[in-house]
This record gives C-alpha cells, structure tokens and sequence, in this order.
C-alpha cells in the first residue's frame, strides 16, 4: 500500500460559540496516499474552504488529529507548523493570494527565497528563479513575469498561484475551487499538470470544488455532505 501523505481523523470544527454556534466539520475522515489526486466534491457552504484551512495547518479544529506522512501535528509550535506549512504543503487558494507589491515572477519565488532565507535549502536563488521561470514556461506565464498581480487577469492569478504552490516540490497540494478562473484550455492544462504531478513526483492532491466536471482528473472523488465525507455518492 502506498504511503498515507496526509490522514485526517475526526475532525470538528465550528464557528461561533453558545446559541449561534455553527458546526461545519463534524467528525470528519480523510486519508490521502502520496501520489493520490483527491477531489473533494460538495455543494457550496458545505465546508470545503474550512476543511482545507484546517489541513493546511491555517487553521485549528476543535477536535480530531491531522497526520502529515504519520506525523502527528497537533500540539506542534506555530514555528514548526509555518515550517512544515512552507516545506511540505502548496495551496492554491479559493480567492487571490498573490502578494500585491511582488510581480509574478517574485510571488513563484517567495517560498524558495523562505526557504533558502532560513537556510533549509541549499538552493542558490539563480538556480530557483531558473525553476520558477520553468513552472511560468509550463503554465503560459512567461511574457507576464513582470507584472503586478492586478496587472493580470484572474486565470492568470490562479495560474501564477498554482507555479508558486508546487516551488517548493509538496508533498501535498491542497487547491480550493481550482476551475472558477481558468479558461477550458487553461484549465484542462492545469488539471493535466496536477495529474501528471501527483504521478510523477508522488505529490499528493485534495482538490475541493463543487464542479462536478472537475472531478473527472482525480484519481478518486468522495463526496462532502453534513460535515462529512462519503466514498461514492453521498447520502440522499
Ligand atoms: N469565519 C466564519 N464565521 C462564521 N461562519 C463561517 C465562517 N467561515 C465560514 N463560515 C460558514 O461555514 C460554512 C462553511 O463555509 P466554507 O467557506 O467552508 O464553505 P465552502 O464549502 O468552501 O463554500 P463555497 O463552495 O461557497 O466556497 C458556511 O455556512 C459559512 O457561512
Ligand atoms: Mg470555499
């Protein structure tokens, strides 16, 4: 069996306290191989962008426990979590999250510059900007290195975005909402990309989405209902 990249057990969340409390997650499951492609299918509100927040170490649930390649991670100093949050972990968010005063060529970068900054990679910054302007290459962006965020359209944002996710080579990459920018030629690109990603380099994917036509790039979709995640169809 393929190593478990990511094992979430039991997680609840809520928003609020007392009368107006509102449950999102309610003890939810999720286990995740290295090189799996996990789409994550629900309608909106149901908690999707709460459950990636929580997986990404962005955010704590109540309860439950969230294990990165058998690692237990709760309890972990929020040192330790924004380094593993840099080292092992690449979101592409559900709205944009491109850092406005850096071009496009500067956001790819910045977790290798985080990186190398701290001295946990030995990488020189010539030889990352040599891998960014690859990523740009790959994904169509070259002729926009330049530009601010707001110089570009919101495709090309999320484009940019997913470069600067997989800088620092993942072992998980978590993607909210993945298609609501992209063209249908930009995004069968991309998607043909995570696949190959996953594949290739044994990353492991959880995409959430409510499209269902996204889905069909996955290795395996389950379903989002009631704080919950069903293999197959959910529930009526
Ligand atoms: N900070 C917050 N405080 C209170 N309620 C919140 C907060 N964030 C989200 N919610 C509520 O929690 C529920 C889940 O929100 P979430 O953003 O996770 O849904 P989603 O599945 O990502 O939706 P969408 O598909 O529209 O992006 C929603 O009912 C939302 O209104
Ligand atoms: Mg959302």
């Amino acid at each position: 069996m393929a190593e478990l990249a990511l094992q979430a057990q039991g997680l609840r969340k809520s928003y609020g306290s007392g009368e107006t409390a509102v449950a999102v997650l309610k003890g939810l499951d999720l286990a995740v191989s290295a090189g799996e492609f996990v789409a994550v299918l629900g309608p909106s509100g149901c908690g999707k962008s709460t459950l990636l927040n929580v997986l990404g170490l962005m955010d704590v649930p109540d309860t439950g426990e969230i294990f990165f390649r058998g690692r237990p991670t709760a309890g972990l100093p929020e040192e330790e979590r924004s380094l593993l949050r840099n080292e092992a972990l690449g979101f592409i968010f559900q709205f944009d999250s491109l850092l406005p005063e850096f071009t496009i060529l500067e956001n790819v970068m910045m977790p290798a510059r985080v990186a190398i900054a701290s001295g946990r990679s030995r990488e020189t910054l010539l030889q990352a900007r040599e891998r960014a302007m690859a990523f740009l290459r790959g994904l169509n962006l070259v002729s926009l290195q330049g530009r601010f965020p707001a110089q570009t359209s919101g495709g090309e944002r999320q484009r940019a975005a997913l470069c600067r996710a997989l800088i620092n080579r993942p072992a998980l990459l978590l993607a909210d909402e993945l298609t609501g920018n992209l063209d249908r030629k930009n995004g069968e690109r991309v998607f043909q990309d995570l696949k190959d990603l996953a594949r290739e380099h044994g990353t492991a994917v959880v995409m959430v989405t409510h499209n269902e036509a996204a889905c069909r790039w996955a290795s395996r979709t389950v379903h989002m209902s009631d704080g919950l995640i069903f293999e197959g169809a959910a529930p009526a």
